[in-house]
């Protein structure tokens, strides 16, 4: 997935609302990503636009190859069935509640002619360890078992990209956990890139990449990966990253700013193998003593 400098302005009441402002992400093929940050930062206005229900407003989308703007209204449909698959919080908008897991499964294979449903449909629900819930609806199966089914539903029709927009948002915490690990397992398994927005601060522990949104703009990635000490111990390494824009733009963390007094303008400088950056100390001291008088 490229996303580039992308754009989107809502106007609801002749009030214009910038939801992505210049956003710029790329995830590898086989990634597992997750997206956080606040309530309005522009979440699922990015999943609505990767998963070809909404169309930005300015910049640039390609998902498997396939530049998401220069789609015809057929390949559109096309593209939602077969190469994107899609997870919503609300567990009742993932399955239709007359119908079995199997039969929720064969009707998402149906509509995009994907062969040999009946085994691929098994292979699914065992994968997600829901196999007990095959013939059981919706009301039949825990919030935890209705998620396992509906990732499944997602992944019916083989698709190259797995989005979820707060999968775990109705469940409580150790089911939550259940079900990022079953994602992880198919992201695994199967190869699926998932990307999974959510609000919930422990799944840093299940992803190796974490990507934070802030205002319409990706603002910090958290990596993590395992280190090894001088004695040969493996231990967790979660380094932060601030992103860096085509043009060189980059947001730095909200607390390092207010624990250095930055504000305005900073000083740079250029050394061998970083950049400095520091507050502009003139300013400071001048407001110092605005705020003593
Ligand atoms: N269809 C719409 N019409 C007008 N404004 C919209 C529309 N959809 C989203 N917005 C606005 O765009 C901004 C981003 O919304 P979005 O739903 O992407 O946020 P989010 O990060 O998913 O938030 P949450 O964590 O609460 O789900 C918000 O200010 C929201 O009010
Ligand atoms: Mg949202």
């Amino acid at each position: 997935m490229r996303c580039s400098d992308l754009v989107r302005i809502f106007t609801a009441d002749g009030v214009e609302v910038q939801a992505l402002q210049g956003l710029t992400l790329s995830v590898d093929s086989g990634e597992l990503v997750a997206i956080v940050g606040a309530s309005g930062s522009g979440k699922s206005t990015l999943l609505g636009i990767l998963s070809g229900l909404d169309k930005p407003t300015a910049g640039s989308v390609t998902v498997a190859g396939r530049d998401l703007l220069a789609l015809s209204s057929r390949e559109r449909v096309d593209y939602r069935r077969r190469t994107v698959g899609f997870v919503w919080q609300q567990t009742s908008r993932n399955l239709l509640g007359y119908l079995t897991a199997r039969e929720n499964l064969a009707l998402a294979m149906s509509l995009a002619r994907t062969p040999d449903r009946e085994r691929r449909s098994a292979d699914l629900l065992e994968l997600l360890e829901v196999a007990h819930c095959a013939d059981r609806t919706p009301s039949e199966m825990s919030g935890g078992e209705q998620q396992r089914v509906a990732i499944a539903v997602g992944l019916a029709n083989e698709p190259r990209v797995l989005l979820a927009d707060e999968p775990t948002g109705e469940l409580d915490e150790a089911t939550s956990a259940e079900v990022l690990e079953a994602m992880r397992g198919v992201n695994r398994e199967l190869g699926v890139t998932t990307l999974i927005v959510t609000h919930d601060p422990t799944v840093s522990d299940h992803v190796a990449r974490t990507v934070q949104i802030r205002d319409g703009r990706t603002a910090t990635e958290v990596l993590r990966r395992t280190g090894v000490t001088a004695e040969g111990d493996e231990h967790m390494v979660a380094e932060e990253y601030a992103v860096l824009d085509r043009v060189g733009r980059l947001q730095l963390p909200q607390e390092y700013l207010t624990s250095l007094g930055m504000r305005e303008r900073v000083r740079l400088a250029l050394e061998s193998d970083h950049v400095g950056v520091w507050p502009h100390v003139q300013q400071t001291q001048e407001e110092a003593a605005d705020d003593e008088r």
